[in-house]
């Protein structure tokens, strides 16, 4: 459910000034994952009135159409009625599939509807949501208008600085959501802006738009504008015109737009290492590039199972495995992290490690751990071993 917009009301009026942008992003992004479109399962998270499922069903027929908002779900349903498509009404944050369930997933303008407390808790919940439905090798593509973007991708946005702000505040900065996407295990493989294509498509141009609320749904920034800002957005509109002003200052603002584009679309894969033999078993990894090996070992053999540890000597993963060719070392996603630790019901200090030193330090690390465990710096290790009987996760 949208934290501030009304989809319900909204979803009667939504068509009249938004279209698809940047498709040819969005179906190169999903040939990626390697299936081809008729057998390609794809869910589309918060589908809205089923614009992209629309334009994409032709190709592909194996789509599920997912939203909160019975509204815009309707409105998607009566657009693809003689499509295959399926339809469902949940939340990003709780999909209701099974894992692996997705060979691609579009995400298109959603994420800033979500809550953003407790640090943008609910766009991690729909990024782990994400990596558990999309299959190994699966495609993800995101649309979002950046705070960038935002502020000067739209002619109209003048009118309305506390709606912006309001739309920046829920809208994570770039750096902050590929950090988010890489927590869940996903690698981001490329941004891209469509140039060319305009989210309101023509009726953007419309300078007399504003005073019009059906125009004003097609951007749900508008609703973030206190009614105070925005009667005196409408008032502007109205004086700028009569004095003959209005389509000049459009002009100068609207040469932003060619600067920033609108949106940006990102394709993520889901970086998963499987494990073969014994302990056969699949999960998502973040992958590590080597700029400096302190002590200077020709071997990086025996690191897997030890801590990955932040600049402030925290835990923050373990190391699962590394490639010397390709210069890589892996850690589990911290979503694994956060997955055993409750498991084994261990809550984390959330401090730093005491006695741990983090420095550039050429020291022998199997003395150092035995030193750890000997002072009880290390004093508890869990183990997660999949399988039933003596196999099971314990601690030692
Ligand atoms: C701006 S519209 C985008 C719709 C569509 N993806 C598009 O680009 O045309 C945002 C949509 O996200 C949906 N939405 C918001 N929060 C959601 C949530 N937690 N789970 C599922 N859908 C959500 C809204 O109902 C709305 O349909």
């Amino acid at each position: 459910m949208s934290s501030y917009e009304d989809y319900g009301r909204v979803s009667r009026s939504y068509d009249r000034t938004r279209h698809p942008v940047g498709l040819p992003l969005v179906r190169e992004g999903l040939m990626r994952c390697g299936t081809p479109p008729d057998s390609l399962n794809l869910v589309d998270a918060g589908c809205g009135t089923g614009a992209y499922t629309e334009a994409l069903s032709g190709k592909i027929p194996n789509i599920i159409a997912l939203d909160f908002s019975t509204g815009m779900l309707d409105a998607a349903r009566t657009k693809c009625r003689d499509r295959p498509t399926r339809f469902l009404r949940a939340s990003i944050q709780a999909i209701p599939l099974e894992d692996g369930a997705a060979d691609g997933i579009l995400n298109n303008l959603v994420l800033h509807h979500l809550p953003n407390d407790d640090g943008f808790a609910a766009q991690r919940q729909a990024f782990s949501e994400f990596a558990r439905i999309l299959r190994p090798g699966g495609a993800l593509v995101i649309g979002v208008c950046t705070r960038e973007q935002l502020r000067d991708g739209f002619w109209f946005t003048r009118l309305i600085p506390n709606a912006i702000d309001g739309c920046c505040e829920v809208t994570a900065p770039l750096a902050r959501q590929v950090a988010m996407r890489e927590d869940a295990g996903f690698s981001v493989e490329k941004h891209a802006v469509p140039w060319d294509d305009i989210l309101q498509g023509d009726a953007y141009f419309d300078r007399l738009g504003p005073l019009d609320p059906a125009w004003r749904d097609g951007d749900s920034v508008w609703s973030l504008a206190p009614p105070e800002e925005l009667e005196a957005a409408i008032t502007r509109v109205r004086t700028m015109e009569e004095a003959g002003s209005l389509a000049a200052w459009v002009g100068e603002h609207e040469a932003q737009r060619l600067k920033t584009g609108q949106i940006t679309s990102s394709l993520l894969g889901r970086r998963n290492m499987r494990t073969t033999g014994r302990y056969r078993h699949t999960e998502p990894v973040v992958a590590w590039a080597e700029r400096r090996r302190v002590p200077s070992t020709d071997s990086l053999g025996g690191i897997s199972g030890g801590p990955a540890l932040n600049a402030n000597g925290e835990i923050v993963d373990v190391t699962v495995a590394s490639s010397k060719r390709r210069g890589r070392v892996f850690t589990t996603a911290p979503i694994s992290m956060d997955q055993l630790l409750s498991q084994a019901n261990v809550k984390p200090a959330g401090r730093p490690s005491a006695g741990l030193n983090t420095g550039p330090a050429n020291r022998n690390f199997i003395d150092y751990g035995s030193a750890l465990r000997r002072q009880l710096t290390v004093a508890q290790v869990i183990c997660r071993v999949e399988g039933g009987g003596r196999k099971r996760g314990r601690r030692l």
